[in-house]
């Protein structure tokens, strides 16, 4: 699957300039679509096929994390029809795709509330997980039925659990330990997010980890990302400067 090219601008970078995890919300299937004068279904397969050039991609960038949202938890009020034929995609992307991506070193995990889908695409994504989870290269987080709303209801959910059982006092529940239940504790909050399609909205995608990520919006529809997109994007965050609260003197002098 990855065709390893030679040559990337990212190769070229300053170390602590490239973004170690970056987050996407692959937007505009519909409308790419509707352009085309196609039904809707057309512009997801074609959004699938984007996605996977991107992974290769980012394997060939040796990027350490990219986490793509699929479906949203409000995506479930989209007509039947639609959502059948999303989660027919994920089944067949997930199960065509899944050996390249072991082959390839790349560790696939899904971020969501995965008990709303079928017993067979949870069983699917379970296998698959495991199948790559020693896998040491590209991290690759698919959120799958998040929303950033439930991330933070279920972190609550489960500290409140732990100080009803007494493990745990009210006082002891700080920035880290929330960090330590909402989902990516693994990967750590991304560094630069990334929306196509034009629309400058977060859609309840990660709304605690995103507290102090560089915001990417692009009016690009998803298939039409191809992978110089993304080293454009990546280019532009080179250029940011990250001060999380500081001043820019301070930045400055923290370098020198
Ligand atoms: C994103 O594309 C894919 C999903 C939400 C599953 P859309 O389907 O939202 O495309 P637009 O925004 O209608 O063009
Ligand atoms: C966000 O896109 C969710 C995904 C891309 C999976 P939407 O198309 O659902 O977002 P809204 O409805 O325009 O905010
Ligand atoms: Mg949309």
């Amino acid at each position: 699957m990855i065709d390893f090219g030679v040559g990337s601008i990212t190769s070229q970078m300053d170390i602590d300039s490239k973004p170690n995890h970056i987050a996407i919300i692959m937007d505009g299937n519909g409308r790419w679509a509707k352009n085309k004068s196609l039904p809707r279904v057309a512009g997801h397969r074609a959004g699938v096929k984007t996605l996977r050039k991107l992974i290769e991609h980012a394997v060939r960038i040796d990027l350490s994390t990219l986490t793509a949202y699929a479906f949203s938890r409000e995506n479930w009020q989209r007509p039947k029809k639609e959502v059948d034929l999303l989660m027919d995609l994920f089944m067949t992307a997930l199960q065509s795709e899944v050996k390249d991506l072991h082959e390839n070193n790349v560790c696939l995990k899904f971020i969501g509330d995965k008990a709303a889908f079928s017993d067979k695409l949870q069983e699917t994504i379970v296998q698959s997980e495991a199948l790559t989870s020693t896998n040491s290269g590209l991290n690759l987080n698919i959120a799958a039925n998040y929303s950033g709303r439930w991330d933070i209801t279920q972190a609550t959910q489960a500290i409140a659990t732990e100080i009803a059982l007494g493990n745990l006092n009210a006082e002891d529940v700080n920035e880290s330990l929330v960090n330590s239940k909402v989902c990516l504790t693994e990967n750590n909050d991304p560094d630069l997010f990334i929306r196509t399609g034009g629309e400058r909205r977060i859609s309840n995608y990660f709304l605690w980890q995103l507290a102090y990520t560089e915001l990417y919006f692009t009016d690009i529809l998803w298939p039409d990302f191809v992978p110089e997109e993304l080293d454009k994007a990546i280019e532009w965050f080179a250029s940011r400067q990250r001060r999380f609260g500081k001043t820019s003197e301070q930045i400055d002098e923290s370098k020198n």
